[in-house]
């Protein structure tokens, strides 16, 4: 039997219903490395999907009907309507579920921190842009999210439509392509563990090369099933070091849900 290409494995991942909806060109780049370690269909199929649950269909607990989501905030009468089922729609993923307890305080003193600024970029966003609509910041500002589900960016861009904010959500694999575009913030909530997993990524590459005055990366303090095991002190050693030669100043905060720095790069 010939071997498997890596668009074989981009079909078979895409058959399962998890999957269905990744940006294929993630996919792709996995099996090109699974293929050349695996060989075989079966072990790289299990290895693709493997890696796609670590840094993706962990965070979703239930099936994500993102088409239905979109509906329900379109029959929303008024900010207040709609914002009540952000918060609804927030605890589906785990990382905004997570922070459901202090990510408006969270925010407040984010923004403090930068002072006014007027573009945010949310990379690996998840559900994390609906939280927008509680940030202290201009109704006018420019706010532009990056992920790999398919359907999960037209959800956000339908979000950014009925919310009235001059937002965007794009396809996009970070551990590949960062965007080029320049803003005041790059949020990456979450993320930076998740591309240890991806092939050839590195995370302190992807924070230089980021065209933004101000980073806020956030690192979990617990795992997905609750224990904490030391994860605060790991992370806070880990990307300290990680950051050492660089001349950028750091702010340091913990919340319950996570470990925040907020970085000024200039
Ligand atoms: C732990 S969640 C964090 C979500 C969000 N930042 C938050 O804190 O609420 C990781 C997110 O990164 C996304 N992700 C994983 N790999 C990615 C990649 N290579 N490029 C862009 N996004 C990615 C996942 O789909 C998921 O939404």
């Amino acid at each position: 039997m010939m071997n498997p290409t890596p668009e074989d494995i981009v079909t078979k991942i895409h058959g399962s219903a998890k999957y269905r909806t990744v940006w294929p060109s993630l996919i792709r780049r996995i099996a090109e490395q699974e293929l050349a370690k695996q060989g075989n269909m079966k072990s790289t199929v299990k290895a693709v999907k493997k890696t796609l649950h670590q840094v993706a269909g962990a965070f979703f607990e239930r099936k994500m009907s993102f088409g239905r989501w979109a509906e329900e905030l379109q029959q929303c009468e008024g900010l207040v309507a709609l914002k009540a089922h952000c918060k609804i729609l927030m605890q589906r993923h785990a990382s905004t579920r997570e922070r459901m307890g202090c990510f408006q305080e969270m925010y407040r003193e984010i923004f403090t921190h930068t002072g006014p600024v007027t573009s945010i970029l949310d990379l690996g966003c998840g559900l994390n842009p609906l939280s927008l609509l509680w940030m202290p910041v201009e109704k006018d500002i420019r706010y532009e999210a990056f992920d790999i589900y398919i359907d999960q960016i037209d959800f956000l861009n339908s979000f950014f439509q009925i919310a009235g904010c001059d937002g965007e959500a794009y396809l996009c694999d970070i551990s590949d392509k960062l965007p080029q575009v320049e803003a005041d913030v790059g949020l990456i909530l979450k993320v930076l563990p998740l591309l240890d997993h991806l092939p050839d990524c590195d995370a302190l590459y992807v924070l230089q090369q980021l065209r933004v005055r101000w980073l806020v990366v956030s690192y979990p303090v617990a795992s997905l099933g609750g224990h904490k095991k030391g994860m605060t002190s790991n992370y806070a050693a880990r990307f300290e070091d990680m950051v050492q030669h660089e001349s950028w100043s750091l702010h340091q905060i913990i919340y319950p849900s996570e470990l925040v720095y907020i970085i000024d790069k200039r």
